[in-house]
């Protein structure tokens, strides 16, 4: 079957045909075309994700999106070109959310197709499976999973016991990860989104052996050895604030030392990787872990990835998305759409009026 997937939740507008085939133990795709508009440069100014503004380019992407993907497919959109149409529902922002949705319930009436309102976070977990373009399979895994989900707006852990049935057992009680690199890199005076600027820098420190010891640079790792699984990256946050002004203080130029951003830059990213891989292994013990999924925005951080390699090496397998994929797109959407129609009984539509965004949505 074809579907049309639109992912509208964020800063990115992605549009995309895929041809989806088997059950749920044997589900096949094909990208027939993929479409997606990035908004990051607009937001950049605002250093940060601008909402009615992310509304207003949603508003005015979408058509020449969907154009772009249709004539990209081979698709007329006179005729009826899906089976199904799926989008993100929640969570994000209302405003961009609302696009999307109002975009897909106009397309679904006109073609007369279901509409399946998906999780963008469960979007986010099947795109371990996605690839750029071509044919891809989702491969037979082994359950339970823990997927750590680490985006602009969330980190959580989630116990995957099968597809559908997910339970958060722990997640950030108050900055996400990715916002705490973004926040941090503006206070390096860095531009954003700040993930990419942050590890570059952190990269380089490593590359040159910076020892952030010698400069005097040191930061917490917050509730790492909490009882629980749940994180904390708004005192790291502030911790880098403090830092950078009693460095203003003896040095109001401080920032200009590139020696000095490395290595603020180096401690940070080991401040947030340390807690997140420690409480990943502390769940893979606990819950007996056969698979290890890595996703969202900043799964594309290469030295996340290394550390948590390392901790998977024996028994579990581990996950994590082509670059493309990590960030938003709506190919993870698709995906994870076309398992949910699988899964809830074929063809029986949900009531357009029905799905609404919900940008507090939860797994
Ligand atoms: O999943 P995503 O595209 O959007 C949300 O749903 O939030 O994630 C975006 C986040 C941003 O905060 C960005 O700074 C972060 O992912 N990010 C990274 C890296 N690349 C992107 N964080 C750390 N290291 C990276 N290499
Ligand atoms: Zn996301």
């Amino acid at each position: 079957m074809k579907i049309l997937s639109i992912e509208t939740s964020c800063d990115e507008t992605g549009v995309s045909m895929l041809e989806a085939k088997g059950g749920t133990k044997n589900p096949s795709f094909k990208i027939l075309a993929e479409s997606l508009n990035s908004q990051v440069k607009i937001h950049a100014p605002f250093g940060g994700v601008y909402p009615s503004l992310a509304k207003r380019e949603h508003i005015k992407n979408l058509p020449i999106l969907l154009e772009r993907t249709l004539k990209k497919s081979n698709l007329s959109k006179k005729e009826k070109p899906v089976d199904l149409i799926a989008v993100t529902y929640g969570p994000g922002l209302e405003p961009a959310l609302w696009t999307g949705i109002v975009f897909a319930k106009e397309l679904a009436k006109k073609w007369d197709v279901p509409l399946m309102p998906v999780n963008h976070m469960e979007g986010h977990i099947f795109s371990v499976f996605g690839k750029q373009k071509g044919k891809f399979v989702i491969p037979k895994i082994k359950f339970p999973i823990i997927s750590l989900l680490v985006s602009g707006g969330h980190t959580e852990l989630v116990l995957v016991e099968d597809w559908g049935k997910y339970k958060i057992i722990g997640e950030t009680l108050d900055d996400a990860a990715g916002e705490a690199f973004d926040k941090v890199a503006r206070m390096l005076e860095l531009p954003y989104p700040g993930g990419p600027e942050i590890s570059r820098l952190a990269s380089q420190a490593r590359k040159l052996r910076i020892k952030n010891y010698e400069l005097k640079i040191k930061l917490p790792r917050p509730m790492m050895y909490s009882k629980n699984f749940d994180f904390s990256f708004s005192g790291l946050k502030t911790a880098v604030l403090y830092l950078i002004r009693d460095l203003k203080k003896e040095n109001p130029n401080i920032l200009k030392n590139e020696k000095i951003k490395q290595a603020i830059a180096l401690e940070f990213e080991n401040a947030v990787v340390e807690t997140l891989v420690y409480k990943t292994k502390k769940a893979i013990e606990k819950y007996n872990i056969k698979t290890v999924i890595l996703a969202g925005g900043v799964s594309a951080n290469k030295y996340l990835i290394k550390q948590l390699k390392k901790i998977t090496k024996g028994s579990q397998s581990f996950l994590f998305p082509y670059k493309k994929l990590a960030t938003d797109n709506s190919i993870m959407i698709g995906m994870a759409g076309y398992l949910k129609y699988l899964n809830n009984k074929k063809g029986v539509a949900i009531k357009l009026s029905k799905i609404k965004a919900e940008g507090g949505l939860r797994l």
